[in-house]
């Protein structure tokens, strides 16, 4: 058993406290239906997390309005009859002891028409070449839409028991292209100085907060960097983080990356330590400017390495995504003393429009994931 170890010490997000420091981060799992209601598959994806007590369990993003879909068998936050599936979520995960929290999300220039049924919105018309998407800026009236849509996604999280909700700042969706001067290029109220660029989800959070109240746990996934030439980099979005803390968000999880950046964010192929938590420095200089838990991420594998990141005071709770795919139960594996490293080897062979799986197991055929 291993429970000296700083990893395994509670931790206060907002009002809530967590046993652990280990975050699954958010993760579409390519599993809803084509109109994202939530399936009995996806149930017992989260009954296989909860049961391996995870500290806090992040969800797929869910999208806040149809025209913010970012991909098919996505989750949906954006209608009240949505709130049954998603409780279903939820209740699966309090049978366990566990907390959850719903990530909601737009996905902005980063989607394709054909799922959404309209031309994708961004703060301003910035060609996308990844989607090959010219998108249209969006007008005043479309940002105010967009900040109600975030605002009742929040409440129905809330409604349908979720313990809090992230609001997805990162990876060039909506909120973070607007936070990118790469592609913010407006001279309204909504773009030119950070404060400006910001103005959107400082808004969502005010009116989640004025909705909801000041003790329902609100987190921001955020850009730390875009990767890109012309976007955010980690001094601006340390500014970010303040100007953030400062308007009552309960935690920071600093990510990074945007689709035209060519690296994303789910990097391949980390094997050696030195270089998992590729943006943990960016959540270290976060650390020491805000009071609130900051998250690090990225390519973290090794229990030694989480466990300095967190025994240094770098970061204060450790995220992880693709290792959970391979191996849910790894924070038990941890607990129970086995504390080398997760398998997951970074190959990105998880990503799999029939639902997510690890690709490695399947193909050397012990993908005993349910043990
Ligand atoms: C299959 C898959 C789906 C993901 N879905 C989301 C998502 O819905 N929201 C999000 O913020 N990040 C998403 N990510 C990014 C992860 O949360 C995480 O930031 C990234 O994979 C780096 O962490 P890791 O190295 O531990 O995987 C996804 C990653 C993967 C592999």
């Amino acid at each position: 058993m291993n429970d000296e170890s700083i990893l395994f010490t509670p931790i206060r997000i907002g009002t809530i406290e967590v046993k652990n420091r280990f975050v699954r981060s958010a993760t579409h799992d390519y599993m809803a239906t084509q109109d994202g209601a939530v399936t009995d598959r996806q149930v017992s994806l989260y009954r296989e997390l909860a049961r391996r007590d995870i500290g806090l369990i992040v969800s797929g993003h869910a999208f806040v309005n149809p025209e913010g879909k970012a991909s098919p068998f996505q989750i949906g936050a954006h209608r009240d009859e949505m709130t049954g599936g998603l409780a279903r979520i939820a209740d699966t995960v309090h049978e366990y002891g566990g907390f959850v929290f719903l990530q909601i999300s737009h996905a902005g220039r980063q989607t394709k028409p054909k799922l959404t049924g309209c031309t994708p919105l961004a703060p301003s018309a910035v060609y996308e070449p990844t989607y090959d998407v010219m998108p249209r800026a969006m007008s005043g009236k479309d940002i105010i839409n967009v900040i109600k849509d975030f605002i009742h996604a929040a409440r129905r999280a809330k409604e349908a028991g979720f313990d809090g909700v992230q609001l997805h700042m990162a990876h060039g969706y909506l909120l973070s292209s607007f936070l990118s001067p790469h592609t913010n290029r407006r001279t309204d109220e909504w773009g030119g100085p950070l404060e400006n660029r910001l103005r959107v989800s400082v808004d969502i959070i005010k009116g989640i907060k004025d909705l909801l109240g000041n003790g329902y746990p609100l987190i921001v996934k955020l850009n730390s960097t875009d990767l890109f030439e012309g976007g955010i980099y980690a001094e601006e979005s340390v500014e970010a983080a303040k100007v953030l803390a400062a308007h009552g968000v309960d935690g920071i999880e600093a990510s990074g990356g945007i689709a035209e950046g060519g690296r994303g964010t789910a990097w391949k192929g980390i094997l050696a330590e030195e270089e998992e938590g590729y943006f943990a420095g960016n959540a270290a200089r976060m650390k020491q400017a805000v009071s609130v838990p900051v998250f690090g991420l990225g390519g973290l594998r090794t229990f030694s390495v989480m466990e300095r990141l967190v025994s240094d005071g770098r970061v204060d709770l450790v995220s992880m995504s693709r290792p959970f795919i391979r191996e849910p139960k790894l924070v038990k594996k941890f607990f129970d003393g086995e504390t080398g490293k997760s398998s997951c080897i970074s190959c990105n062979g998880c990503f799999n429009v029939r639902g997510i799986s690890c690709s490695e197991l399947k193909r050397s055929g012990s993908d005993h994931r349910s043990e």
